[in-house]
């Protein structure tokens, strides 16, 4: 039986977010979201060290927002999961779906036994002596910390029906925009692809996903933030977590001492430089296809002049990204300021449930 209905869970390193859509029309309506912080440390570098804490953030999630279900499409997100893209002789979907551990083992730096495999068939290719090749995408996530991360949930009696890779996630709400069909890549003369980046920045990790028209061609999970910056504030000024946190907001409108804005203007360049290191990356591939556009989402994405400041790195038009155009709103009960807000924080999870839809 199709559900009506379902629920996308996001675990970040700051709050625990979900959202919910109404599948019954197209686009899904959003029914309900909310999310609840994190006290500082249970998830470090979207990892959760403290499932104890987590469990019960989770609990008070579904209660102050009104889940009915507890069944998620739950993300993950972190050092501890390996995406590659590899070549193989072609063979049929199912055949390496049973042999899957066995066909990929060399691919990847942990052993087979400790990680839970999935993969996503590319396209099909021929080979230097014509023979049939394809390319596929390998996810391995260390078992580890899927079973944290599944006992987290099961403290708060939430039972995922899948497990979903957040770069994914976030491609399903990011990467349909239709203008993006629109944008032509000039002054080149070899036809290629045009490939549109979506980077979400989070607190601990920023998510990079390059695509083609829904194909992903490069994923990348980067441990930079927010919470750098924060952090870095906190130590350099000697507050608390929460103070640092409310100077950096505050820079965006005020002034908030020189020591404080160099320290935020010093962190802030790093996390660029990372994401543009690895957007430099993806377009130094042979093959790349031309990148047309970056869309930018996460709350780190809103320290002060960052899209802006990344589109002048990459060279590369930079925009906030608008996940709420993918769905109907529902009654949220959100005021247009609080809506706007929760804009830059639910491409994860609307994703994770656009995921479900069958
Ligand atoms: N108005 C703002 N100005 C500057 N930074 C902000 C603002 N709002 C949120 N942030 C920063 O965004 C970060 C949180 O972003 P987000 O909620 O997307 O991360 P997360 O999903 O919890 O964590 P992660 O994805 O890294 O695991 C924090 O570092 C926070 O300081
Ligand atoms: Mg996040």
């Amino acid at each position: 039986m199709g559900r009506n209905s379902v629920i996308g869970l996001d675990i970040g390193t700051s709050a625990v977010r979900a959202a919910e859509l109404d599948l019954r029309r197209n686009p899904p309506t959003l029914v309900r979201f909310g999310q609840v912080m994190l006290p500082p440390g249970a998830v470090r570098d979207g990892e959760i060290l403290d499932e104890l804490a987590v469990g019960e953030k989770l609990a008070e999630l579904w209660k102050r927002a009104g889940f009915k279900s507890k069944r998620v499409a739950v993300g993950v997100s972190n050092q501890r999961v390996i995406v590659r893209q590899v070549e193989m002789p072609w063979m049929e979907e199912s055949d390496l779906a049973q042999g899957l551990a066995f066909q990929v083992q060399d691919h990847l730096p942990i052993p087979v036994e400790d990680a839970i495999l999935d993969f996503q068939i590319l396209e099909e290719f021929a080979g230097p002596d014509h023979e049939r090749m394809m390319r596929v995408l390998l996810v391995a996530a260390q078992r580890e910390m899927i079973e944290t991360l599944l006992s987290a949930l099961r403290r708060a009696s939430i039972r995922p029906d899948v497990v979903d890779l957040m770069p994914f996630a976030l491609m399903r709400t990011l990467g349909t925009s239709p203008e993006f069909a629109q944008i032509q890549v000039l002054g080149d003369d070899a036809p290629r692809g045009v490939a549109e980046a979506i980077v979400d920045i989070g607190a601990g990790v920023t998510n990079i996903v390059v695509h083609e028209h829904g194909v992903p061609r490069f994923v990348r999970i980067l441990v930079a933030g927010g919470q750098e910056v924060t952090d870095a504030l906190a130590t350099a000024l000697g507050t608390g977590f929460e103070e640092a946190e409310m100077l950096k907001r505050q820079a965006a409108f005020e002034p908030v001492g020189a020591e404080a804005e160099r320290i935020i203007e010093d962190r802030t360049k790093s996390v660029i430089e990372e994401v543009r290191g690895s957007l430099d990356y993806f377009c130094a591939q042979p093959e790349a296809a031309q990148l047309g556009r970056v869309v930018v989402t996460g709350g780190g994405g809103r320290i002060p002049d960052l899209v802006s400041r990344l589109e002048s790195a990459t060279g590369v038009p930079t925009e906030i990204g608008h996940p709420l155009a993918q769905v109907r709103l529902g009654k949220l009960g959100l005021s247009p300021d609080q809506l706007a807000e929760a804009e830059a924080l639910i491409a994860c999870p609307v994703g994770l449930a656009l995921g479900e839809r069958r």
